[in-house]
């Protein structure tokens, strides 16, 4: 069976980036339709990546912080058993609940969803194989391209999902393996080998450059390896993997460590070392959209429109972080393209965040980042050990550093490692996009105890610096 219909716009893919774009053109009057292969809409954060990994992050921690941290407070826990088969059972519940919550939304903006694979048959035209046989032709003024990204894989280390895993297999070990080892020290590989440490797993990090997570400020990557290494993760670095056999109980690998070679036996690998842009499934070349030749992603420009005039991309598929803040926020802006009202991101402030234990936050620049630039900079940190909020919870791990211009002390850059930092950030986001100083938060008044106030002592400490 064939069905054609006409839209102002036909949007590929339903994560982030997609169901943001969607909701938006509805608002803005477009008549919008979803096309979305996977059974539930959401995209990689809600069905395989943001949501089910912090689920986990918060489940392995409360049963890290009652093994380890409950006695201080002077609460006594028995016979403490974990139960995998229910901490996995509520992550999925939680993962069902949203996805649900995003087939309403885009519902309620009258937005259509067509379960199926799409392809890009013109600069007007998307045909649909649907998951149920029946095929869609879908002529349109505009087409949104936001089909994400999948995890990269390394030669003689492909995927199985059994003994060498992507994070989507990550998320769902039936058991804490024995010795999980993890080749990529970034985001997935922190939060997923915080996740399966705190279960019982023996990890160790195997990163090829000198430090974990690269694109953080030094001082802070240095406190968040030092904070996981104290709670049991190894780190290999300037190691690589270049050889990998299956044996019977696992993965052996022979890694290379500067120009030391050595073999080491996992029960599971978990390859987290980036992602790729979703590009070449979508019949682009035929059509002319071009994209990076060595890298997939679509190339876009600033209005987000791609080589093809009608045809825009947001996401993961675009260069950038492939964050699911950013996405959203590229599939609303190119939407608002397309209607020609004024959409401007301003990618400098966007904040980047780490789920791990510490958490890790950050926006603007790093102090490595001003010294290479040549600007004039002062910066200055506050721990919080020195927050009384954070003595009261015992959570005194970590520290806030604020990094501002030296003549006209505008904040450049915010970098905080600690408890809860991810919902500090906001903060200091709001002060940047303000323009404001970092005196502005000095005399800002902070409640009391909050673990804020160690973005305001920090603000303070720097005030003293630049006064001086
Ligand atoms: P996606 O979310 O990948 O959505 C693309 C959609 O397109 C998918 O649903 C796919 O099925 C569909 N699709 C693809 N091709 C076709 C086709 N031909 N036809 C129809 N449909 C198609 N980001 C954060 O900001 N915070 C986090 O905490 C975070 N945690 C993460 C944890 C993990 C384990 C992973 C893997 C990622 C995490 N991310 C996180 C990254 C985040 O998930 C992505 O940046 C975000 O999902 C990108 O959104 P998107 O809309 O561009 O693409
Ligand atoms: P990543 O880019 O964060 O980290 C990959 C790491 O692997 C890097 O440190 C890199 O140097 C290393 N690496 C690459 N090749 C290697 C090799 N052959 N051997 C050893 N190390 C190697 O990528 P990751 O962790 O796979 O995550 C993908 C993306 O998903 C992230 O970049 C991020 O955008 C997103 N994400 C975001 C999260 C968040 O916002 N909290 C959480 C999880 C994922």
């Amino acid at each position: 069976m064939t069905e054609e219909k006409s839209f102002d716009l036909v949007i590929i893919g339903a994560g982030p980036g997609g169901y943001s774009a969607a909701v938006r053109a509805s608002q803005l009057g477009l008549k919008a339709v979803c096309v979305e292969k996977h059974r539930n809409p959401g995209g990689t954060c809600l069905n395989v990546g943001c949501i089910p990994s912090k689920a986990l992050l918060y489940s392995s921690e409360l049963y890290s912080i009652t093994r380890q941290n409950l006695s201080l407070h002077g609460i006594l826990v028995g016979d403490l058993k974990l139960d995998l088969d229910v901490m996995m059972a509520r992550k999925d519940k939680v993962v069902s609940e949203l996805t649900a919550q995003v087939k309403k939304l885009l519902e309620a903006n009258r937005v259509g969803i067509i379960h199926g694979t799409a392809t890009v048959k013109g600069e007007n035209r998307v045909e649909v194989k649907g998951n149920d046989g029946t095929k869609h032709i879908l002529n349109s003024r505009f087409i949104l391209l936001a089909t994400g990204s999948i995890p990269s894989s390394i030669q003689g280390l492909e995927f199985d999902e059994k003994k060498i895993v992507s994070s989507t297999g990550a998320l769902k070990f039936s058991e804490a393996p024995r010795r999980l080892g993890i080749i990529g020290g970034g985001y997935i590989g922190l939060e997923l080998g915080s996740v399966w440490q705190r279960l019982g797993s023996e990890v160790t990090v195997i990163e090829m450059l000198p430090q974990i997570a690269s694109g953080l400020d030094g001082q802070i990557g240095r406190a968040l390896k030092r904070a996981l290494g104290k709670q049991g993760i190894s780190f290999l670095l300037k190691t690589r993997v270049t050889h990998a056999d299956k044996t019977q109980k696992g993965v052996k690998l022979t890694i290379v460590t500067e120009d030391k070679e050595e073999t080491r036996e996992f029960d599971k690998v978990l390859v987290a070392v980036g992602r790729k842009p979703l590009s070449n499934e979508l019949g682009l070349e035929e059509t002319g959209v071009k994209t990076d030749r060595e890298t997939g992603h679509v190339i876009i420009g600033p209005d987000f429109r791609t080589s093809v005039a009608s045809i825009y991309a947001a996401g993961d598929l675009v260069h950038g972080p492939m964050l699911a803040h950013k996405a959203s926020a590229e599939g609303k802006a190119a939407v608002e393209a397309m209607a020609g009202t004024f959409s401007d991101i301003n990618y400098d402030t966007m904040p980047h965040i780490i789920y791990t234990s510490p958490e890790v936050a950050a926006a603007g620049i790093t102090e490595e980042q001003a010294k290479e630039r040549k600007i004039p900079y002062a910066a200055a940190s506050y721990p919080f050990s020195g927050n009384g909020r954070a003595r009261c919870t015992e959570q005194t791990e970590g520290l806030v550093k604020i990094i501002s211009h030296s003549r006209t002390d505008r904040i450049l850059g915010v970098h905080m490692i600690g408890h809860g930092v991810s919902e500090i950030i906001p903060e200091a986001v709001l002060a940047m996009e303000s323009g404001a100083s970092s005196e502005d938060i000095a005399r800002i008044i902070h409640g009391h105890p909050t673990f804020s106030e160690t973005l305001m002592e920090a603000a303070a400490a720097l005030q003293r610096l630049i006064k001086k």
